[in-house]
């Protein structure tokens, strides 16, 4: 055997590996609801978890199966369009605000769905593994799954948040958090510098190409605020002024009549904070999480400073090894920053940042259906980096750029100052 096709078996064996571990976790995320849960829709924004198991599952049966596998026959015909999220060359799909409409098929018919996907995916890579372009759809396949997986905690976070028996997800088990360091300013030259994804591994099309910025001096704080923080901007009337709102903020603010971050709650002792754990007292050197793009812009402008641009924080982040934690801990929540320089750039929370999510120069989005995974989203939405406490950690790099409208708030997302120097 050549070295080539040594390490084509490597690769492949890799990759087997990995298919079974990241499919078999998506299930074990399910494993604390039930098929109640898993079939409601909480709003239009989130979908519930069975269609996640299912459309996961979809991804590979439609974009791998389909193309590659001999004599190929759909599992059930009808869930190409069921299934379907936003893939306009697929052809139809079943509306997104519905989706928790879908009571058949039942969640063991998914479950069921979902098995029998991985034993034909399995049999798949053992005949035709070998194939580079098969084992890097499967590779998307996989970073899809992963990012559905982080959607199905927010989007069951949500679900739970709005029954008033206020309902845990799991035990979150008791955590010695570290205090955290005071806020720091740390500063950058900038000039001339890279962003973009570097070649090594894995990244999905919009880190791509890298390419050259130019930053003016610039400085960023060394850990991201936290809910102590946010809390004297909601006490001392952040939610009331609209002079710290930009215009769509203040109208998205009075509209909704929001006078606080979507899970808080004013209890007999102090802010109460709905986790995924329950609801529990607000903690007050975790960082502020669950913000939208306005929340985190209006607070910024109380603290006398601004959102960074994700070429700053991409820039920063090649400067910082300490990170947050992320869905493999378990904790799913954020933990207080501690240790020197700039920390939790990656893990903790998705950090906005004031750059609206667009093509880089250069940018050219994959062929045929797979093309439509992120170009066309790239109007109205900004750029969050660094990923959350609800992201595996083989899913995330400093190049990552996730996106969401600037009204979303059920994300992990909270916020890192910047300012000139
Ligand atoms: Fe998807």
């Amino acid at each position: 055997m050549s070295a080539r096709d040594a390490g084509a078996v490597r690769a492949r064996h890799a990759l087997a590996r990995r298919f079974c571990a990241v499919r078999e976790r998506s299930v074990g995320l399910a494993a604390p609801l039930s098929a109640e849960d898993c079939c409601v829709q909480s709003m239009p924004d989130a979908s519930p978890a069975k269609w996640h198991l299912a459309h996961t599952s979809w991804f590979f049966d439609v974009f791998v199966l389909e193309p590659f596998e001999p004599d190929f026959k759909p599992f059930r015909p009808e869930f190409r369009v069921l299934f379907n999220s936003y893939y306009n060359a697929v052809g139809d799909k079943h509306p997104r605000p519905q989706r928790g409409l879908l009571t058949r098929p039942s969640l063991a018919e998914v479950l069921d769905y979902r098995a029998h996907i991985d034993a034909r995916m399995r049999t798949l890579l053992a005949a035709q593994g070998g194939d580079e372009e098969l084992r890097e759809l499967i590779e998307l396949g996989l970073q899809h799954e992963q990012q559905h997986q982080e959607l199905l905690l927010t989007d069951i976070k949500h679900l739970l948040s709005m029954n008033p028996l206020r309902p845990a997800y799991h035990a979150p088990g008791e955590h010695a958090d570290a205090k955290p360091d005071p806020l720091e300013w740390v500063g950058f030259a900038g000039g001339v510098i890279e962003i973009g994804h570097d070649g090594a591994g894995f990244c999905f099309d919009n880190e791509l190409p890298r390419h050259r910025v130019y930053l003016q001096p610039y400085e960023l704080t060394s850990r991201p605020v936290t809910s102590g923080e946010y809390a004297q901007f909601v006490d001392q009337g952040g939610y009331a002024s609209p002079e710290l709102w930009l215009s769509e903020g203040w109208e998205w603010v009075r509209s909704n009549a929001l006078r606080h971050p979507i899970y808080w709650h004013r209890g007999d002792s102090g802010w109460e904070e709905f986790t995924l754990g329950g609801l529990q007292a607000l903690a007050p050197e975790q960082p502020a999480v669950h913000l939208s793009y306005f929340e985190a812009d209006a607070y910024a402008r109380w603290a006398g400073a601004r959102l960074p641009t994700e070429a700053e924080w991409e820039h920063a982040s090649q400067h910082s090894a300490v990170e947050g934690q992320f869905a493999d801990h378990g904790r799913l929540h954020p933990a207080p920053a501690a240790g020197p320089g700039l920390r939790q750039m990656l893990g903790g929370v998705w950090e906005w940042t004031q750059s609206s999510y667009a093509p880089y120069p250069g940018f050219r989005p994959a062929a045929g259906a797979i093309g439509e995974y992120n170009g066309k989203f790239m109007v109205n939405q900004y750029v969050l980096r660094g990923g959350s406490c609800a992201t595996p950690r083989n899913h995330i790099r400093a190049s990552y750029r996730n996106f969401f409208p600037a009204a979303a708030r059920w994300q992990f997302s909270g916020l890192r100052l910047a300012r000139d120097s």
